[in-house]
């Protein structure tokens, strides 16, 4: 149990003790602050540990930054020491490393400075300095709007998955009028996308729908009339791909597909619930080469029983179909996951070796990391990372892991979000991910997005 006189900065230490699973144990945190300086006094396992930091601040919300900060550093201090246990990214436990660095660069700061004051280790420091020389011509293009169209249908749930409530065949009644509201909701969205810069539909999976309900957004889509830009469908499922829906995908002007195998064991595969095989990746694959799409393959790091071997193989084998772009997703436990009714704490072994040796292949095959972003429970504290071929950078994700553009976001469970401009306060307006709920609130939800669009 956390005892702390500062109850502000308890949500921020709780993430910390979390990682070192102390959640049950005693700890007492005393924080007070004079004359600039930061001073925490921790209280564990018997022993009393004491920091002071020194640093003037110019206002109330750079004040309370540097307390979360530095009370965070503190107890991850003390835990590592007294556990005997370090973490990649030491006491950073938010979603958005390369954020925060930039957010130090723009406040006059180092942000390598700032990670090794946090424990980040020497080689995540580096990595996240290569993805923001990666990402700088995208991040000097910050503003205008990204459009995301949520799909959340997929033909099974796999096992480490949150994404969706329940597999296709139970709600496949709904779908047509889903698709009907998604009409709705883009054409009510016209005048928003002055400047758009992606388009991305996502899911679930968004080819598991047919192609004639698929061909339905595709042609809302299109009324908008908006300017040509990158164009990712999330295709997702090797089992779902068609030559129907990826001639109709080529047709409405797609220029970015994925195609995920997560893994390239058949064994695997069906231990996680994806209903396809290692065959079927390929065929997909073949398929959606020949319209010319820029594809790119998601793998998961830490897949149940899966070893460093197996790990390697898929990359291996990922990395031999040259793809425009490879994501390394780390394992998560997500509520709502089957896993999680199975498993309380993720210990994976080789889950760093595997993270390293992604680095090593992805680079030495010519991918550069061009985006990241971290979850609350994943394997080892590491991270996703999406790495590209020159050129071949997804300007959405990069947009919406910075968020340095609006997000015009229509469907259930979406969240569109005002980011411009840019370093103002981000409002969001989110819908419900429950299929049913969203189809009987669709116009209160196109309400509230044309209100948090218009002020
Ligand atoms: C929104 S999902 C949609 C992908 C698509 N439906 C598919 O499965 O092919 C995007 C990606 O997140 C990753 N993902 C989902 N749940 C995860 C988890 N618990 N841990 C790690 N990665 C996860 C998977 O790699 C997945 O491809
Ligand atoms: S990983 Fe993809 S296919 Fe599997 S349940 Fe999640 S969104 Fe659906």
């Amino acid at each position: 149990m956390l005892n702390t006189n500062s109850e502000y900065l308890r949500a921020e230490i709780m993430d910390v003790i979390r990682l070192f699973d102390a959640e049950d144990e005693d700890i007492t945190h005393y924080f007070s602050y004079g004359a600039n300086e930061y001073y925490n006094c921790i209280e564990y396992s018997g022993k009393f540990y004491d920091f002071t930091n020194e640093k003037q601040t110019e206002n109330e919300i750079e004040y309370k930054r540097y307390a979360k900060r530095y009370a965070k550093i503190a107890v991850y201090k003390v835990l590592s020491e007294a556990k005997n246990l370090n973490f990649p990214y030491g006491a950073l436990t938010g979603i958005r490393p390369t954020k925060l660095a930039y957010i130090e660069k723009a406040a006059g700061g180092d942000f390598r400075e700032l990670f090794k004051e946090c424990q980040v280790t020497e080689q995540n420091v580096e990595h996240v300095a290569r993805i923001l020389q990666v990402q700088e011509p995208y991040y000097k293009n910050a503003g205008g709007q990204d459009l995301f169209v949520s799909i959340p249908f997929c033909p099974t749930k796999c096992e480490y998955c949150s994404f969706i409530t329940a597999p296709i065949a139970k709600t496949e009644k709904y779908v047509d009028n889903y698709v009907s509201c998604v009409e709705k909701e883009l054409a009510s969205v016209k005048h928003l996308l002055t400047d758009i810069k992606s388009i991305y539909i996502g899911g679930g999976t968004p080819f598991a729908i047919d192609a004639r309900q698929l061909g339905r957004i595709y042609a809302a889509i299109n009324a908008l009339n908006l300017k040509k830009c990158e164009f990712t469908v999330e295709a997702g499922r090797p089992d779902t791909f068609t030559e129907e829906k990826l001639k109709l995908t080529k047709d409405f002007g797609v220029t970015r597909i994925c195609i995920n195998p997560q893994s390239f064991k058949d064994e695997t595969l069906e231990k996680i619930g994806r209903k396809h095989t290692c065959a079927d990746i390929y065929k997909a694959f073949e398929r959606s080469e020949k319209y010319g799409f820029d594809i790119n393959i998601d793998l998961i790091a830490g897949l149940t029983d899966e070893n460093l071997s197996d790990f390697e193989n898929s990359l291996k084998r990922a990395i031999e179909l040259k793809p425009a772009n490879i994501t390394v997703h780390t394992l998560s436990l997500k509520a709502g996951a089957k896993l999680k009714e199975s498993c309380n704490r993720l210990v994976i072994d080789d889950i760093g070796a595997m993270l390293a040796l992604s680095r090593q292949m992805l680079t030495a095959a010519g991918y550069q990391p061009y985006y990241m972003y971290r979850q609350k429970y994943q394997a080892g504290g590491h991270e996703n990372c999406g790495w590209a071929l020159a050129g071949k950078e997804c300007v959405y994700n990069i947009d919406v892991m910075e968020e340095i553009a609006d997000n015009v976001a229509v469907g259930a469970n979406a969240i569109s979000k005002r980011v411009c401009p840019i370093g103002s306060q981000i409002r969001r307006s989110a819908s419900p991910k429950d299929i049913p709920t969203y189809i009987e609130k669709v116009d209160k939800i196109i309400e509230e997005r044309n209100e948090l669009f218009s002020k």
